[in-house]
C-alpha cells in the first residue's frame, strides 16, 4: 500500500479579501499550505499533489520542490479540484488522502490515525469530523438513525434543522483511490453555490463512510477569513511557545513572545516580553533575550544578552552582548564576549573577541580586532558614492570619540586615534593617528566682544537722535 495526498489549494479565498491567495498567507512564518504539507509528510504520505488555480504562480512559489502541482484552471468546486489532483497523483498510490490547504492546525498524529482507521478494513472512504456548539460555515455531518454518516450538507444548502448539527466536516478524508475516481466522475453542481462539491461524493460510495471524530476541534479548524487567520496564528504560537518552555526555556509572559516555526532556543534562556524570533534563528543556552527584541535569521551562542535590539543575519559567539538599542544587520559577527551598545549599527562587520562598540556608532564593512574599543560616535565611511570599501582596525586599538574612518583604511594593532579625527590614511601599529585642526586660544576675547557690542549700540542710538 502506498499513500498519496491531494491538497486542495486552488480557491481564491474570497472571504480573506486579499490580493494574496489564501493558502499563501503565512502563519508563524510559514505559508498556510506548508503546515498542511508538513503534517502529511510527518504522517507517512509519500506523494503529494497540490491543486493550484487562483494565483497559481504565487502559490507555486511558496511550495517545496518535492510536491507535485496540478492546475485547476477554473475553480468549479472541491470535487472538481480533487479530480484534477487525482489525475496527477503517482499511479502507485492506492490510498489517497484529500486535505484542504486552509487547515493549518492539522496535527500529523490525526492524519496518521485517519489512515490507520481507514485501512483497518476494506472501505471506500473515511472522513475526519469534529464537534462544536456552533459549526458556523462548515459542512454539517448528517447521520442516519443507525449513527452512520448519511451525507454532508454545506451550511449554505442546509435546512434550519441541519444547521443545528454540531458535528462538522473537517475537510480531511482518506479514500480508496479507485472508488474515489469513479464517484468523482458522476458529481454535478446542483447546490446553492453551483459548485461541484467533494462532499457530495460521500453519499455515493458503495458501503458506509466511516467518520473519525477529532477529540480537539481546534485540530480541524479551517481558515476562511482574517478572523480565522488570527485564531490559527494564536493557536500555533501557543504550540510553539509550549514546545520551547517544555524544553527548558523561561518566558515570564509567554503571550508576549512571538515565534516562527523552526526557531530553536537552548535551555535556561529567558525570553522577555516583546521578543520576536524569526526565520532560521537559533539561540543557545543561558541567554537573556529581550525585552523588545527582533531576531531574524541569526545565530546566538550560549550566555549572550540581547536587549531592545534588532538583529538580522547576525551571529553572536558565546557571551556576546547587544543593546540596548542596537541594530545588527546581515554579516555582523560578534566574537566571544564582544559587545555592541546603545544606538550602534553594524553591517557586514566582524568584532573580535572582547571588542566593544559601546555608544552611538555606525560600523559597516569593517574588521575590528580583539580587545579593541571603539570610542563614542565613530563612523566608518564605507561608501564613496559608487562602491563600498573596508575598514580594518587591529587588536587592542583605542579610537577616540567622534572619529570617521574613510575606507579603505587600516589601523594597526595597539594604535590609537585622537578624538574628532577624520582618518583617511593608514595608522601603523602602535601609532597615534590624529587628524584635526589645532585649537587657537584668543585671550580676553569675551570682554572685547562685550565692549564692541556696547559701542555699536551707542553709535546706533546717536545716529537716530
Ligand atoms: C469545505 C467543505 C466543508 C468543510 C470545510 C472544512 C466542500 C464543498 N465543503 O468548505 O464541508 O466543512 O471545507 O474546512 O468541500 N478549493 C479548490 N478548488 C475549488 C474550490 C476550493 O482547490 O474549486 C480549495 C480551496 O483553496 C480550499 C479548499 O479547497 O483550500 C476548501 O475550499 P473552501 O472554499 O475553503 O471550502 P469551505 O467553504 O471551507
Ligand atoms: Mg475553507
Amino acid at each position: 500500500m502506498s499513500i498519496g495526498a491531494v491538497v486542495l489549494a486552488a480557491g481564491q479565498g474570497t472571504r480573506m479579501r486579499s490580493a494574496l491567495p489564501k493558502v499563501a498567507h503565512t502563519l508563524a512564518g510559514r505559508p498556510m499550505v506548508q503546515w498542511v504539507l508538513d503534517a502529511l509528510g510527518a504522517a507517512g504520505v509519500e506523494h503529494t499533489v497540490v491543486v493550484v488555480g487562483h494565483g497559481a504562480q504565487t502559490v507555486r512559489d511558496v511550495l517545496p520542490a518535492e510536491v507535485g502541482v496540478a492546475i485547476q484552471h477554473e475553480q468549479l468546486g472541491t470535487g472538481h479540484a480533487a479530480q484534477v489532483g487525482l489525475a496527477h497523483l503517482d499511479a502507485g498510490c492506492d490510498t489517497v488522502i484529500v486535505a484542504c490547504g486552509d487547515t493549518p492546525l492539522l496535527p500529523a498524529e490525526l492524519v496518521a490515525r485517519l489512515v490507520a482507521e481507514h485501512t483497518s478494513e476494506p472501505r471506500a472512504a473515511t472522513m475526519l469530523t469534529a464537534v462544536v456548539p456552533d459549526a458556523g460555515a462548515y459542512g454539517r455531518v448528517v447521520r442516519a438513525p443507525d449513527g452512520r454518516v448519511a451525507r454532508v450538507v454545506e451550511a449554505r444548502d442546509a435546512a434550519p434543522g441541519e444547521l443545528a448539527i454540531g458535528e462538522y466536516n473537517a475537510g480531511l478524508y482518506a479514500f480508496d483511490r479507485a472508488a474515489l475516481a469513479e464517484v468523482l466522475e458522476r458529481l454535478d453542481a446542483s447546490n446553492a453555490q453551483g459548485e461541484i462539491y467533494l462532499t457530495d461524493a460521500l453519499e455515493r460510495f458503495d458501503g458506509a463512510v466511516a467518520a473519525l471524530v477529532a477529540g480537539d476541534p481546534e485540530a480541524a479548524a479551517g481558515v476562511n477569513d482574517r478572523v480565522d487567520l488570527a485564531a490559527c496564528e494564536a493557536a500555533l504560537q501557543l504550540r510553539l511557545r509550549r514546545e520551547l518552555m517544555r524544553g527548558g526555556v523561561t518566558m515570564p509572559d509567554p503571550s508576549a513572545v512571538y515565534l516562527e516555526a523552526g526557531v530553536s532556543v537552548g535551555r535556561d534562556t529567558v525570553l522577555w516580553p516583546g521578543t520576536h524570533l524569526r526565520g532560521a534563528t537559533s539561540i543557545g543556552e543561558g541567554c537573556t533575550i529581550g525585552p523588545d527584541v527582533v531576531i531574524a535569521d541569526s545565530t546566538i551562542g550560549a550566555g549572550c544578552s540581547v536587549v531592545s535590539a534588532h538583529l538580522a543575519g547576525a551571529e553572536l559567539a558565546e557571551g556576546a552582548k547587544a543593546g540596548p538599542f542596537a541594530y545588527l544587520r546581515p554579516g555582523s559577527r560578534l566574537e566571544r564576549g564582544a559587545r555592541v551598545g546603545t544606538y550602534v549599527e553594524l553591517k557586514n562587520t566582524v568584532l573580535g573577541a572582547g571588542a566593544k562598540v559601546p555608544h552611538l556608532s555606525y560600523v559597516g564593512d569593517a574588521t575590528v580586532g580583539e580587545g579593541t574599543n571603539i570610542g563614542a560616535g565613530n563612523i566608518t565611511a564605507n561608501y564613496d558614492g559608487f562602491r563600498k570599501h573596508r575598514t580594518r582596525i587591529g587588536a587592542r586599538v583605542k579610537t577616540g570619540s567622534d572619529c570617521v574612518f574613510v575606507a579603505p583604511v587600516s589601523v594597526g594593532d595597539d594604535a590609537m586615534t585622537g578624538a574628532g579625527s577624520i582618518i583617511t590614511d593608514d595608522v601603523p601599529a602602535g601609532a597615534l593617528g590624529i587628524a584635526r585642526a589645532r585649537q587657537t586660544v584668543v585671550e580676553g576675547f569675551t570682554a572685547k566682544a562685550v565692549e564692541r557690542a556696547a559701542q555699536a549700540a551707542k553709535d546706533a542710538k546717536g545716529g537716530s537722535a
